[in-house]
């Protein structure tokens, strides 16, 4: 970056974290107060979902009795290694770390668990075109034996309480227009055979199983569709859109959009989704799915860049501008949706979840979140 010079008010770390910690604790107060108490397995806590859903709960907590503490397990082969942040909260009573691949067969004895959360996958359309077999075998392999944990804890009469999948808005492919917003109804235009077909059908299939699971074991698992979350721990590194176009600012290049900037997007800061996972977990219907993320406002790639770009010149007085370059996989944006924008009536109405960060503050957040992870290889 040119200078760093603060034009803006550039709050501290901590400032930023609590403020979004205290809004997920806040949002969240009836449903963690439900969960008091309790055991929880989060799969993939170590990614950046866990970020937030692990230390919203560890927030929460530090307020509780004793007694009303949520337990939380991570599951998690660290494939890119722990994180600095997980390792600091590493000897708390009420967090244990297992390193584990939900590949393999669940540890035995399993320890007892009343609410599962299964986030582990590889979610980096980068990452999963390069790895096909294990983004598969963890959204159905693992996610089978998860199921089936769950279940014999219900034959057995032991008190199991809800689960949730992380599906994936790609599991719609790319929705005729007339589709646009999508609602939870919608069965998806998606290639089985195409360079994404081993995440979006395995989702889908994730889903059906999730499915036959509630409707005949009477599992209370709920699926979750992200669209497009964005925010604090999503590492620098993930070749994702925002964290890219974050390294470019970070870096005082110009931005590079590997497209024509003309797919259309929202985009759902992540204190807000994680307010909608838990509350799926806790109030989803069984064998339900939910759309995850924020119906306004759908901007294009461009626009998107040009936001970035406005918000960095704020902050950091970046004097980076938008240039286009062709990506140099040749699949990479094949099958790419056009237009993403979920419908959000479902989650409003039955989960009472209700995101308020939109994006010109969820990407100032993430700006300066990047802005004390420049190199966050690891967050
Ligand atoms: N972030 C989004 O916008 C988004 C969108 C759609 C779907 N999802 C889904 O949500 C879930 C979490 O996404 P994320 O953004 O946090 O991804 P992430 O890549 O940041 O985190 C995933 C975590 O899972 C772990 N993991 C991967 N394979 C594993 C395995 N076989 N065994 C154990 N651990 C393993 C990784 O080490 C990582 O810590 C994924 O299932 C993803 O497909 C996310």
């Amino acid at each position: 970056m040119a200078t760093r010079t603060e034009r803006a008010r550039i709050e501290s770390l901590s400032e930023l974290l609590n403020r979004d910690l205290d809004y997920i604790a806040g949002g969240l107060r009836d449903e963690f107060a439900s969960m008091a108490g309790k055991r929880v397995l989060i799969t993939g806590g170590a990614g950046f979902l866990g970020y937030y859903m692990v230390q919203g709960v560890l927030h929460w907590n530090e307020r509780a009795s004793q007694a009303d503490r949520i337990h939380l397990t991570v599951f998690d082969n660290y494939a890119r290694g722990v994180p600095a942040w997980l390792e600091s909260l590493r000897g708390r009573p009420d967090l244990t770390l297992v390193r584990f691949d939900v590949r393999d067969p669940l540890p035995d004895p399993m320890p007892d668990f009343e609410y599962i959360i299964h986030a582990a996958g590889i979610a980096s359309p980068i990452y999963y075109r390069l790895h096909p077999l294990e983004t598969m075998d963890a959204n159905i392999d693992g996610l089978r034996r998860l199921l089936e944990y769950a279940r014999a804890r219900r034959d057995a009469k032991q008190d199991f309480r809800g689960f949730i999948f992380y599906s994936s808005s790609e599991i719609y492919g790319d929705p005729a227009p007339d589709r646009i917003p999508t609602s939870e109804d919608y069965r998806g235009n998606v290639s089985c055979t195409g360079p994404r077909a081993c995440y979006d059908e395995s989702k889908r299939y994730g889903e059906t199983l999730c499915v036959v699971f509630a409707r005949h074991y009477g599992v209370p698992v709920k699926q979750v569709r992200p669209f497009n979350n964005y925010g604090p721990g999503l590492k620098i590194s993930d070749r994702r859109v925002i964290p890219d176009f974050a390294r470019d600012v970070m870096n005082g290049r110009d931005i590079v959009m590997l497209s024509d900037g003309k797919p259309k997007r929202t985009f759902c800061y992540v204190a807000d989704a994680v307010i909608g996972y838990y509350k799926a977990l806790v109030r989803g219907g069984h064998g339900e799915a939910y759309n995850i993320g924020v119906d306004r406002p759908e901007i294009s790639m461009k626009e998107l860049a040009d936001k970035v770009v406005s918000t960095a010149r704020a902050l950091f007085d970046y004097q980076g501008r938008v240039i286009l370059e062709a990506p140099q996989e040749s699949d990479y944006l094949v099958d790419n949706p056009n237009r993403r924008c979920p419908d959000m009536t479902k989650s409003r109405t039955q989960l009472g979840y209700d995101p308020t960060i939109l994006v010109d503050e969820g990407l100032r957040r993430s700006l300066i979140w990047y802005h004390y992870h420049p190199e966050a290889e690891d967050a």
